[in-house]
């Protein structure tokens, strides 16, 4: 499944987002890319121990714990500390799977890449080019999303970051460990709980909302590993 959640960061978030980024000390990307994807890579990243990384990462993660569409969507069980990249004109990332497991900079803790998420942090109108491409069962899409806003999608999806041809294209990055890894039972897991919102302010009191609830964190308990 793949999806966009809007808004994720304030614009007043993005600003001092971009306010660190624009002033930060970029380094090569592929020290962090393994030997395939270092291949295909070419842009710039904050290494992980990066003061500006650190205040920025927190920021984004306080900002996942109060979007519920995340919450919902990714089911986390751990989230990796988002990392932030920055593409001018020249650079690009090719075709690449993301690795399966990364351990956390610093900790002897191992995340499980099951959901991989992009936040963008430059308007569509800065830059050309740069849409990140995903392929999964469905074909193949191409998202270039306003600055806040984040694309979900499962972490073993092919995809790329087209060639930036004018401007800088900033972004944020992560993955996440969910309670369910795989793919099609969580994209149920969400449908069956968007479902249930709606029907929930039609009818809270129904005797079907309470049934389907029900479904819902049973499938869950079926499901998930905690
Ligand atoms: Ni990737």
């Amino acid at each position: 499944m793949l999806l966009t959640i809007p808004g994720v960061l304030t614009a007043e978030q993005v600003a001092t987002c971009r306010d660190r980024l624009d002033r930060a000390d970029w380094h090569d990307g592929r020290l962090t890319a393994g030997h395939q994807s270092a291949r295909v890579k070419a842009n710039l990243q904050l290494p992980e121990h990066d003061p500006v990384a650190r205040e920025l990462s927190d920021l984004v993660l306080r900002a996942l714990e109060r979007s519920p569409d995340f919450l919902a969507a990714a089911l986390p069980r751990h989230v990796y500390p988002p990392l932030f990249n920055r593409y001018v004109p020249g650079m690009a990332f090719g075709a690449h799977v993301d690795n399966a497991i990364r351990q956390v900079p610093g900790t002897a803790h191992r995340v499980r890449t099951d959901v991989s998420a992009t936040l963008f942090l430059s308007t569509p109108d800065e830059y050309d080019g740069g849409e990140l491409v995903v392929e999964d069962t469905y074909g193949t899409h191409s998202v270039k999303l306003a600055a806040g806003d984040m694309v979900l999608y499962p972490a073993t999806s092919l995809h790329q970051v087209m060639p930036v041809t004018r401007g800088a294209r900033v972004a944020a990055f992560f993955w996440t460990q969910s309670l369910v890894k795989d793919d099609g039972e969580r994209s149920l897991l969400f449908d069956l709980d968007m479902a249930i919102r709606e029907i929930g302010q039609a009818a809270p009191d129904s005797p079907t909302t309470v049934r389907l609830t029900a479904c819902y964190h049973n499938l869950l308990r079926r499901w998930a590993e905690v």
